[in-house]
């Protein structure tokens, strides 16, 4: 089971305001489905509870496996821990786990070693500085630097807006990518 982290975040890696995600990119969103759901491949989402709650529903054609020490009423897989999380994935035979989020998932798997050195690459989305409340506070670039993540693919511009332009990168150690996530990002440059 691969793990791939995939997240979109401001200059000041903000990523959301109140609950939600401050900005609209269609394109962005369009991809993160497009990914998450390639054909051929088994694909799971790793969340925690007010992402599931934020988003509001289960994310179809993934598994959703949610973090929570509650005892959540759905459908989706509730498991009580991060690491609950990854033996569910693997469990459920995921070829990949994407870590979908919110920020405390993120810097557990940023700053913990027995999450860090599972990660196998990230899909990242940079934003126009938007007004945020909730941050990531590990420097992501930092941590793929020195964990000698590289880029995969030519970074893409997803949109051009007035103040600044959001911008799609994927980082990996892997030596090449699986076959079927090509024509999904070269269909970018279409
Ligand atoms: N920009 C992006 O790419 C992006 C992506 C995803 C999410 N977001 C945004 O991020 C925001 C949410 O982020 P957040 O950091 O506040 O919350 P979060 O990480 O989504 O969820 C936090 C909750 O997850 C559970 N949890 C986390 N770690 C746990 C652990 N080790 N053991 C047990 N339970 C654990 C806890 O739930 P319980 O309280 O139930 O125990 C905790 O309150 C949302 O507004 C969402 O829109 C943005």
């Amino acid at each position: 089971m691969q793990i791939w982290i995939i997240l979109a975040h401001s200059y000041s890696q903000g990523i959301s305001k109140s609950g939600k995600i401050p900005w609209i990119c269609k394109k962005d969103m369009s991809f993160m489905k497009s990914i998450t759901t390639a054909p051929g491949l088994k694909n799971g989402l790793l969340m925690g509870r007010k992402t599931f709650e934020s988003i509001g529903r289960i994310l179809p054609n993934r598994e959703n496996i949610i973090v929570s020490s509650q005892k959540l009423e759905s459908s989706a897989h509730i498991v009580e821990s991060i690491s609950a999380g990854l033996e569910k994935g693997r469990e459920l035979e995921l070829d990949i786990l994407w870590v979908f989020g919110g920020a405390i998932i993120y810097e557990a798997f940023l700053t913990d070693p027995q999450f860090s050195q599972l990660i196998d690459g990230f899909i990242i989305t940079t934003t126009p500085e938007r007004p945020c409340d909730t941050f990531i506070q590990t420097n992501i670039y930092k941590f793929i630097e020195q964990h000698q993540y590289t880029s995969i693919y030519p970074p893409r511009v997803l949109e051009r807006v007035a103040d600044g332009i959001y911008e799609l990168s994927i980082y990996s150690r892997l030596p090449s990518l699986r076959e079927e996530w090509d024509p999904i990002v070269r269909s970018l440059d279409s």
